[in-house]
């Protein structure tokens, strides 16, 4: 049995962290989970915003599944999930992005792993705001050791799992000793992988490439704000942010959770796609070494997909969150 973190978060978090738990509870999955909170939702309950009792969790089954939490816009409020970030140093984020079969969207051909530098760029902190002269300050750290971490990680990974490009997003041409610095680790690091194709694109055409082009992107590495940005585009491309999924990983703690924000729009009323979560918690199993089962899932969800009168209102079908849930469990070896 492996124990888990389970930080249910905010918003439509509650709903599809419960499907989760019902499909796993479904297919036997031998997980535990260890329920803690953060956030708000953590405040209100006269807790720090994230409690003592998460991150000696956290740090002691180095495994987590993660629901949205909401950062206020615009009131000073620093996120609590880039602090998560910066806590267990979880540098890598990881989003795949693939076109489901069934699955209306503007592209069938997508097939790509973004990985997004997570602890450094505009996600710094390094942040000052002068009330007098009403002027404010965002700077943006990159560092050679930073830089070389991710664009390593993103090769091995290319390596591991046979993919045969990496391309380097940038904005060299402005922001040029940022730039340099992850341009000349992309150098450096693709010494070491004769076997693996790299190129490089600035932020702006790389934009446009992937909504003409996407399928000739394979793996891609980029700075914090870049794949922030960047990963929601490929989300677009294959059907929206109720299907992505994503991975925060250091080297020795990883917290998974989708690539959508707490969508308080829909929040509390039986809306939410929960199938990024469900593929978050798929990743999580592989991370575990648990294949069998992140496969029997993965088959479940892919089917329950195919079908457009199983599918949740974001991708045009009648179901909601609970009923699509059931669904997947039916779908479940075979059921
Ligand atoms: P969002 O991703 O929450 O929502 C954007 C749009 O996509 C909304 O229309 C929403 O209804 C829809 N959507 C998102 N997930 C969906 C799902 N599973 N099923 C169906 N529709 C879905 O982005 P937004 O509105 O910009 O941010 C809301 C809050 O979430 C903010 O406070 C933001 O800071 C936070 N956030 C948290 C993240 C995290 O916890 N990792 C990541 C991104 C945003």
């Amino acid at each position: 049995m492996h124990k888990v973190t389970l930080i249910t978060g905010d918003g439509i978090g509650p709903e599809i962290t419960e499907s989760v738990k019902q499909i796993f509870k479904a297919a036997d999955v031998p997980v535990s989970w260890e329920e803690v909170n953060a956030g708000m939702v953590s405040l209100e309950q006269g807790d720090e915003l994230i409690p003592q009792t998460l991150i000696d969790s956290v740090n002691k089954n180095k495994v987590a599944l993660k629901g949205p939490i909401t950062t206020p816009v615009g009131k000073g409020f620093k996120s609590v999930n880039v602090q998560l970030r910066h806590m267990f140093d979880l540098y890598q984020n990881i989003r795949p992005c693939k076109s489901t079969p069934g699955i209306i969207s503007k592209f069938d051909n997508v097939d790509t792993v973004l990985f997004r530098e997570n602890t450094e760029g505009l996600y710094a902190g390094l942040e000052l705001y002068d009330d007098r002269l009403e002027m404010a300050d965002s700077i943006a750290r990159v560092t050679k050791k930073g830089s070389m971490r991710i664009v390593k990680a993103s090769f091995e990974y290319a390596r591991k799992f046979g993919r045969k490009k990496v391309t380097l997003v940038h904005k060299a041409n402005i922001l040029k000793w940022i730039g340099k610095i992850f341009l000349d680790a992309g150098d450096e690091v693709s010494k070491e992988y004769p076997d693996i194709e790299m190129n490089d694109r600035i932020i702006d055409n790389m934009c446009m490439q992937l909504v003409l082009r996407p399928e000739d992107y394979d793996v891609i590495v980029t700075t914090n704000l870049f794949g922030d940005i960047l990963s929601d585009l490929c989300a677009g491309l294959v059907g929206g942010l109720g299907l992505v999924s994503g991975a925060n990983v250091g080297d020795d703690i990883a917290i998974f959770e989708a690539v959508h924000g707490s969508a308080p729009d829909i929040a509390g009323q039986n809306k939410a796609n929960p199938t990024a979560i469900i593929r978050s918690a798929i990743l999580m199993l592989k991370h575990l070494k648990l294949n069998t089962f992140a496969e029997s899932i993965d088959n479940a969800l892919n089917n329950t997909l195919k079908d457009p009168q199983l599918c949740t209102a974001d991708l045009g079908g009648p179901l909601g969150t609970k009923e699509f849930t059931k669904a997947v469990i039916n779908n479940l070896n075979g059921k």
